[in-house]
């Protein structure tokens, strides 16, 4: 799903209405910002670009190359690394870790939740937060959902289609990502990426969490700060490590 960065930022371009959640947090708690699973730079380049010290790690080598070609062509400096978010080892120097947009639903299973919570929570320099965004997937399939209409460079309009559910115990997210390229009202182009990763509650969140040595510190409910509710299928978690309280 991820070799084709160009229609992720495709997909993705529609989506912006977090910026200025992850603005807020950066300015709150400051630098240097590591983004876990920074993909394209979609999340970073910004938050570089308002002069923040950023390290932007992802395993994948087709979106790592992308956020560097767009980093050098709008000049911004920070270092973009390959690596595995459950096995990496960086200096504590961190103020601000983020895992935007559920990166953590890429992962096979929850022990990989747990090794990423535990690597993200050794890099935090005292005082620094992880903020980690999770989406809880549908329990049951409801069929293609239409996610965004975007308009297509080439003419015409991409339409996404989610169809995600929870599998299995419930720790399993599965489905299908779609793209139709329409003009004129007719598909000219499909494609379809399977997805397959791993997905938790609150509840286990938090249990995970602790066993990472994090607390969990507050939860907002959406990207305008709002505190999160009980069944809140959005939550943006704010953790600090337990070692410093
Ligand atoms: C949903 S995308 C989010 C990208 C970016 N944070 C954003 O908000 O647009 C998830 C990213 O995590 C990366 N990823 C998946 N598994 C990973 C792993 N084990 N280690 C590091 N990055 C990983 C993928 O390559 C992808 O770029």
């Amino acid at each position: 799903m991820y070799d084709d960065p160009v229609l992720y930022d495709l997909r993705t371009s529609g989506i912006a209405r977090d910026d200025r959640f992850w603005t807020r947090r950066a300015a709150e708690l400051g630098g240097p910002i590591l983004e876990l699973g920074c993909g394209t730079g979609r999340v970073s380049l910004p938050l570089a670009a308002r002069g923040h010290r950023l390290v932007g790690l992802d395993l994948c080598p087709a979106m790592l190359a992308r956020a560097r070609s767009k980093a050098r062509e709008r000049g911004l400096d920070l270092w973009l690394l390959r690596a595995d978010m459950r096995a990496f080892r960086l200096r504590a120097d961190f103020q601000l870790v983020i895992l935007p947009y559920q990166s953590l639903h890429d992962l096979p299973d929850l022990d990989g939740w747990l090794a990423c919570l535990r690597c993200a929570g050794q890099v935090l320099a005292p005082g620094g937060r992880l903020v980690v965004e999770e989406h809880d997937p549908p329990s049951g399939s409801n069929g293609p959902q239409l996610v965004r209409s975007l308009r297509h460079p080439e003419g015409g309009v991409v339409r996404v289609y989610h169809e995600l559910r929870r599998e299995g115990d419930g720790s399993k997210v599965a489905g299908e990502i779609r793209y139709d390229h329409e003009r004129d009202g007719a598909v000219v182009e499909s494609r379809s990426f399977p997805f397959l990763g791993s997905c938790t509650g609150d509840a286990e969140f938090r249990a995970i969490a602790d066993r990472a040595g994090l607390q969990v510190e507050r939860v907002y409910g959406g990207y305008n700060d709002t505190p999160a509710d009980e069944d809140t299928p959005h939550r943006l978690y704010v953790l600090a490590a337990k070692r410093q309280r």
